[in-house]
C-alpha cells in the first residue's frame, strides 16, 4: 500500500507527478480550450463574477494564496484569500457576483464547510476544490472541481497541495477563457506548460538527494525561517507548516520583502534560512532583489539554503547550499519549488525518529470548528 516506500508521505511526495497530470487529465477540448465539463454553473453566472474569495485552512489555505497571484493575473478578478474560520465570523463582504472557491483535500474540514454554508446564505457561487468524492464539502457547494491526487494518508498534505494549485489554476484560466480579452489567448500556452510540469517534478524528484542529507544533519535545530516572494511567499509558509507538523521545530515563513521591516532582527550566526528564489524572468526585477536579501542575511552569519532554478549562477557566491529546481514559468514556479521544502521536513522528521505520517495532536481531517 505504501508503494514500497517506509512511509504513506514518501510515497504522497513520490506521487506528484501523477497528482498534477491527473487534475490536468480531460479538461480541455482537441483545441486545448478548457472545458471543465463538471463545472454545473451556467457560463452567464460565471461571467458576472466580480470578484473571488478563496476560502480554505492549513495547507490548502496556502494553495489557495499561491492561486491569486495567477488568478488575477489571468483574470484581472479581484482574489481574497480568507482562512475559513475568519471569514465566517467577520461580516464578509459577499453576494451573487462573488464566487466562493472552498479548497478541501477531505471535504470534511468542520471550519471550511462552515464558511461555505454562510457564503451560500449570503447568495454567493460556491465552488469546491476538493479531493474526495462524496464529501459533505462538494455536496454542499454549486459546484465541485475535484483534485485527482489519489488518496492521501498521511496527515500533512503533499500531493493534495500541488493538485489543489493545479485545479484553482485551471479554474482561473477557465474564467480567463469565459471573459475573453487578452488572457484569453495565453491560456492555452499556459496550459501547454502545466502539461510538462509533472515530468520536471520527477526529475526533481531524482535531485533530492542533497536536501535529504541536508536534513539528516540537522536534527538538533530549533528553528528554521524560510523566504520567499510573490508566488514564493505563500511556498515559504507552506515549507514552514510543513516542518512544524513533521519535526515540531518552530519555524516561520516570511515575505522577502518584509525581512528588512522586522525578521532581519531575528538572524544571527548559524541561523538556518531557505530561501526561494524567484525565476530570473520574473517581472519587476524580483529575483534580484531577493538575491540581495540572500546577501543581507549571508553577512548577519545566517546559513543559506537556497532554492534555485536551473541555471540561474547569481545566487551562487551567497548560497551555503544551492538546491536547483527545472526552470519553468514564474506562476508555475511553485509546483516545483515546495517539493524540496517537504522533502527536507519529511527526512529531518525521520532523522529525529518521529512518526512521519501521524505528528502528535494533529488529525487529517477536523470535524469539529
Ligand atoms: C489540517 C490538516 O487539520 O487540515 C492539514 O492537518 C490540512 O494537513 C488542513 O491542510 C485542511 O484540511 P483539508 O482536508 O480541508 O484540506
Amino acid at each position: 500500500e505504501k508503494g514500497g516506500y517506509a512511509t504513506f508521505m514518501e510515497k504522497e511526495i513520490n506521487d506528484q507527478p501523477h497528482a498534477v497530470a491527473d487534475t490536468l487529465l480531460g479538461r480541455t477540448d482537441v483545441e486545448g480550450r478548457l472545458t471543465l465539463d463538471e463545472m454545473s454553473i451556467s457560463e452567464e453566472q460565471l461571467k458576472n463574477v466580480d470578484r473571488i474569495t478563496i476560502v480554505a485552512c492549513g495547507t490548502a489555505a496556502y494553495a489557495g494564496m499561491t492561486a491569486k497571484y495567477a488568478i488575477e493575473h489571468w483574470t484581472r478578478i479581484p482574489v481574497e484569500v480568507a482562512l475559513a474560520h475568519e471569514f465566517r465570523y467577520c461580516d464578509p463582504i459577499v453576494n451573487e457576483r462573488t464566487l466562493v472557491v472552498s479548497i478541501s483535500q477531505s471535504g470534511e474540514t468542520m471550519d471550511t464547510l462552515m464558511a461555505v454554508k454562510h457564503a451560500r446564505e449570503l447568495g454567493a457561487i460556491t465552488v469546491s476544490v476538493c479531493n474526495t468524492h462524496g464529501s459533505t464539502i462538494p455536496r454542499e457547494s454549486d459546484a465541485v472541481l475535484y483534485t485527482h491526487a489519489g488518496p492521501e494518508i498521511a496527515v500533512a498534505s503533499t500531493k493534495a497541495f500541488l493538485a489543489q494549485i493545479t485545479a484553482c489554476y485551471l479554474l482561473g484560466l477557465y474564467l480567463a477563457q469565459l471573459r475573453g480579452g487578452s488572457f484569453a489567448d495565453d491560456a492555452a500556452a499556459v496550459m501547454k506548460e502545466l502539461a510538462q510540469v509533472p515530468a520536471k517534478i520527477e526529475t526533481l524528484l531524482g535531485q533530492m538527494g542533497r536536501v535529504r542529507e541536508i536534513a539528516k544533519f540537522m536534527a538538533d535545530t530549533r528553528s528554521v525561517l524560510f523566504l520567499g516572494r510573490h508566488v514564493g511567499y505563500p511556498i515559504a509558509m507552506e515549507g514552514a507548516l510543513k516542518l512544524k507538523e513533521l519535526a515540531y521545530i518552530h519555524a516561520e515563513g516570511f515575505a522577502a520583502g518584509e525581512l528588512k521591516h522586522g525578521p532581519i532582527a531575528l538572524i544571527e550566526p548559524g541561523q538556518p534560512v531557505f530561501v526561494i528564489v524567484p525565476s530570473p524572468t520574473s517581472e519587476h526585477g524580483l529575483h534580484g532583489k531577493v538575491v540581495s536579501n540572500i546577501q543581507e542575511i549571508r553577512a548577519r552569519g545566517a546559513r543559506t539554503l537556497v532554492i534555485a532554478e536551473e541555471g540561474d549562477e547569481a545566487v551562487e557566491p551567497f548560497a551555503d547550499e544551492v538546491i536547483r529546481v527545472p526552470a519553468t514559468s514564474p506562476l508555475l514556479a511553485p509546483l516545483l519549488t515546495v517539493v524540496p521544502l517537504q522533502v527536507f521536513a519529511l527526512w529531518l522528521s525521520t532523522a529525529k525518529g518521529l512518526d512521519v505520517d501521524q505528528p502528535r495532536n494533529l488529525a487529517k481531517s477536523v470535524t469539529v470548528e
